[in-house]
């Protein structure tokens, strides 16, 4: 046991999902209960480490908080203490390492160290204060379940229940006025949360960003609904995919993110440019946007949330550093996080680096089998 280890940090840092709060609980839990040991939680990502603005987690702090979506630390996708925006009295801003006054924050208030949540931003900082001789332990998180360093990630089946809920809402409206209705969900750039949801929820054709689509067939596929008699069609469409030929639909480029091309909004192109292709029907859409990030926790998402935590305070106290806790092979397992930060292996996008739904793999082979359309 690492008895050099008194007090944790803990830190959420990117878009929220379900299981974060599973995890600050059992992070909580186990340092206090196994190892005695005292914890803290920054607020806002790493801007709350820069402002040193923290609440001590204890036992009362993260009772009853592991079935809630979201972080109770809140988050941030924007604060880089290695590149840091500072606001000049007279509006300008310039970009400075700030990282010396988190580790004297984290000196002064006695955190020896720290157990980051986020994506591949969020963790190559944590990478990065390990370097600086912190002792750092990374846990990935995403709805999208696009990081190949690990089987799947908390937050992800949390998703699939409300797309799978919202498609089987919506079929109700479809069916009644015989209407296409067009579902927009999340997941970047692979199409996990809309192929697993689209094929629990009845989708009739997903559009993923693995499979270039063609609107020609999925209007081809309308029709042919409207031979055999079902007047209505649900059609899933994942924020990333793009026409054959075509790019992706890119809503805003967000400048001080660490991932800064932001998508969603493409279902709504998808609608009108479906419906001059199928007038004798009324094509309508819905964006199912944070719906789908919000919520009550999954079974799942909890149990691998806590599995998580409790991993990274077992990590620290036996003396392990820089190292990110991963869901392999069955088992929780971990990895160097120098090893994985900007490999792509926890999904960075501009290195290619995410998780591809396989084109020919089981889970298309089985939506294909049963009818279901990809716009090919
Ligand atoms: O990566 C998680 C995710 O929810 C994506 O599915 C989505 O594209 C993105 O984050 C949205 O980010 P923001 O919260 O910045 O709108």
């Amino acid at each position: 046991m690492n008895k050099k280890i008194k007090k944790i940090g803990v830190i959420t840092g990117g878009g929220d999902c379900s299981g974060l709060n599973a995890v600050i609980s059992a992070v909580t839990k186990t340092a206090i209960n196994k190892y005695g040991l005292e914890v803290i939680g920054y607020l806002r990502g790493y801007s709350g480490l820069y402002t040193n603005d923290f609440i001590k987690l204890d036992l009362k702090a993260v009772s009853g908080i592991m079935h809630q979506g979201g972080t109770i630390l809140k988050s941030s996708n924007k604060d880089n203490l290695f590149n840091y925006a500072l606001k000049d009295p007279d509006g300008t801003v310039t970009y400075k390492d700030v990282s010396d006054v988190a580790l004297k924050n984290m000196e002064e208030e006695g955190v020896d160290a720290l157990v980051v949540l986020g994506g591949d931003g969020t963790l190559t900082s944590a990478r990065d204060f390990a370097r600086l001789g912190m002792t750092v332990i990374g846990i990935p998180k995403t709805i999208d379940n696009d990081l190949p360093a690990t089987d799947v990630t908390f937050g992800y089946n949390t998703s699939l229940e409300s797309i799978t809920d919202a498609l089987d809402k919506i079929h109700t409206t479809a069916y009644s006025h015989d209407r296409v209705m067009v579902v927009e969900v999340m997941g970047r750039n692979t199409g996990w949360l809309a192929i697993e949801g689209g094929l629990a929820g009845s989708a009739d054709v997903i559009l993923i960003p693995e499979i270039p689509y063609d609107l020609n067939k999925v209007a081809e596929k309308i029709k042919e609904r409207d031979n055999f008699g079902k007047f209505f069609s649900i059609i899933v469409v994942s924020e990333g995919a793009k026409p054959i030929g075509g790019d992706v639909f890119v809503r805003e480029i967000i400048e001080d993110s660490a991932d800064s091309i932001r998508l969603g909004g493409l279902g709504a192109l998808v609608t009108k440019q479906l419906q001059e292709l199928v007038p004798s029907h009324e094509v309508r859409y819905t964006n199912l946007a944070y719906l789908q990030r919000g919520g009550v926790t999954s079974q799942f998402d909890r149990s691998l949330g806590i599995k998580f935590g409790v991993a990274s305070v077992d990590l620290i106290m036996s003396g392990k550093n820089s190292r990110m806790v991963i869901y392999k092979d069955n088992k929780i397992q971990h990895v160097s996080l120098e090893e994985v930060v900007g490999s792509g292996a926890i999904g960075e996008t501009s290195k290619g680096g995410n998780k591809q739904v396989d084109p020919n793999g089981d889970l298309v082979n089985a939506c294909q089998a049963i009818g279901i359309n990809f716009g090919n």
